[in-house]
């Protein structure tokens, strides 16, 4: 029996997880890192950190495994997407990287735009729109802010290539994260020359693109020996955190969609042909299976909201779970769900850290709306969940108008946990939502493509429908969806009524 290693490197930490080729997950660990911001809205992390938490979490997996490392077969990777890592001729780091949510960027996006030639040439090229996250107005905002720094750049990579780079010393991508650099030509799955040119980036700086399962590079001699595993391991392509978390709950075919919920929330569908939003307001990117895309929307505080409303407000919550010796969250779902659907009038933006999907608006703010004496915490509770689900079909919405079947959503993360959450989700979607068996998100997909790629399985597709079984499913509640679908359209109208607004405040406090 062989083993597999996922390797998902995420911006709370990196997770590991070790499966036998069945599927079944033999251990799972995490290992945390911290975030920094020098700035506000700066956001980066210490490659080196990656590093050590890799190698700590593999050689911890095989060990709570109990099996023997030098039957490990494969490796997968997952990662946090858009990340700018920039390396030296010798492979060392240069500086921090700059992570997905920083919003440092927005004048190399109109840069990035106004050099392409506009909007729809940008989406002819690349599919996609320039947005603060992605990693291609990273590299611009390097350039123009510490031109000693750029001027030393040998290599730029994204998070989860860092740790290829690391484990393999080969310089390679796969398409699904590259597609999130803003500089691939999403459409023919290879580096978009004409807007690399347009925006005077060397090629020779950039990793070569792999498919997500291909074999991208295999583990070095010293790497083996310090993990436990044999030298010569392969490393698949991998996949960004998305794709991969995508593959790890099957949606590898069209007709189901996922909606995931953790600090982001992410709704995701497979695409047989590429299709592009032609107002940029969904991503279309390359899936982990290799020839076939995905429309991708991405909310930046979705469970985020929540989390920050368990720390801001729910003190006296995470106090009492302490005593209980249960979760805070618990306290605060049960609370909330004692209120009726709608929250009595109250309503919750969740744009804490301004938003991608479907704004594209890093100016954009969260805000209570509409409370009355009578709205309590459990109240606002209530208003943060709808307001975040509110965000996510939003998306879901569009996604349907641009023709993307979703007879079924499947969902993951902290939101898909809570069994009132999914029913909130199933009746604010209007659709039967489901959970799977994978529980292991990104890690999982990681593992899956680690698999396919060490010749475990024969395919992506082949891999999902041998691991993978939907749990549960739920159904919505027609009477309530009734409500959701009353109350949603207000939702909408209060962002557009403040966008203005909210660029006026951020010019007032900077
Ligand atoms: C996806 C995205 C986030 C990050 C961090 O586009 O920005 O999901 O990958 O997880």
């Amino acid at each position: 029996m062989g083993y597999i290693l996922g390797i998902d490197n995420g911006t709370s930490g990196t997770k590991t997880i070790l499966c036998d080729e069945s599927g079944r997950i033999l251990a799972d660990v995490t290992v945390e890192y911290p975030c920094y911001s020098p700035k506000p809205g700066w956001s980066e992390q210490d490659p080196n950190d990656w590093w050590n938490a890799a190698v700590d979490s593999s050689r911890k997996a095989i060990e709570k495994a109990g099996i023997n490392g030098s039957e490990v077969v494969g490796i997968g990777l997952s990662g946090q997407m858009h990340g700018l890592v920039c390396l030296d001729k010798g492979g060392s780091v240069l500086r921090k990287a700059l992570l997905w949510n920083d919003q440092r960027t927005v004048k190399e996006c109109e840069e990035i735009t106004e050099r392409a030639g506009g909007l729809s040439k940008l989406l002819e090229m690349v599919s996609n729109p320039a947005l603060t996250g992605f990693t291609a107005p990273k590299i611009l905002w390097v350039r123009n802010n510490e031109p000693e720094i750029f001027e030393k750049i040998d290599m730029m990579l994204l998070p989860k290539d860092y740790i290829r780079y690391k484990l393999t010393g080969e310089y390679a991508t796969e398409v699904s994260d590259a597609s999130g650099t803003l500089l691939l030509d999403v459409k023919n799955r290879c580096w978009s020359k004409e807007l690399l040119s347009k925006l005077d980036i060397n090629i020779e700086k950039l990793p070569k693109v792999y498919e997500s399962p291909e074999v991208s590079g295999k583990v070095s001699k010293k790497v083996a020996e310090m993990i436990g595993i044999p030298e010569g391991t392969p490393v698949a392509g991998g996949g960004g955190d998305q794709a991969a978390g995508a593959v790890g709950n099957g949606i590898v075919k069209t007709g189901i969609i996922s909606a995931m919920m953790g600090t982001s929330g992410v709704v995701f569908a497979h695409a047989d042909q590429v299709e592009t939003d032609p107002q940029g307001r969904i991503h279309t990117f390359c899936h982990a299976v290799p020839g076939k895309w995905h429309m991708m929307s991405c909310i930046l505080a979705a469970g985020g909201s929540f989390q920050w409303f368990r720390n801001t407000l729910g003190g006296e919550e995470v106090a009492k779970a302490k005593e209980l010796g249960c979760d805070p969250y618990e306290l605060l779902v049960a609370d909330a769900e004692k209120v009726a659907p709608g929250s009595e009038g109250l309503y919750f933006l969740p744009y804490l850290t301004g938003e991608r999907s479907p704004h594209n608006d890093p100016y954009a703010r969260a805000c209570f709306i509409g409370l009355t004496p009578r709205h309590t915490k459990a109240y606002m509770a209530r208003a943060v969940m709808e307001g975040a689900t509110y965000a996510m079909n939003d998306t879901v919405e569009i996604m349907r108008e641009l023709g993307v079947e979703s007879s079924q959503i499947r969902l993951s993360g902290g939101g898909a946990r809570s069994p009132m959450w999914a029913q909130m989700q199933a009746d604010i979607y209007g659709c039967t939502t489901a959970l799977t068996s994978s529980t292991a998100g990104s890690a999982y997909g990681a593992m899956i493509l680690g698999g396919v790629g060490a010749g475990v399985w024969s395919s992506v597709p082949e891999a999902c429908e041998a691991v993978i079984k939907v749990t549960n499913t739920t159904e919505p509640n027609s009477e309530v969806a009734k409500i959701y679908r009353k109350l949603h359209p207000m939702y909408k109208k209060l962002y557009l009524t403040l966008k203005d607004n909210f660029k006026e405040m951020a010019s007032l406090v900077e």
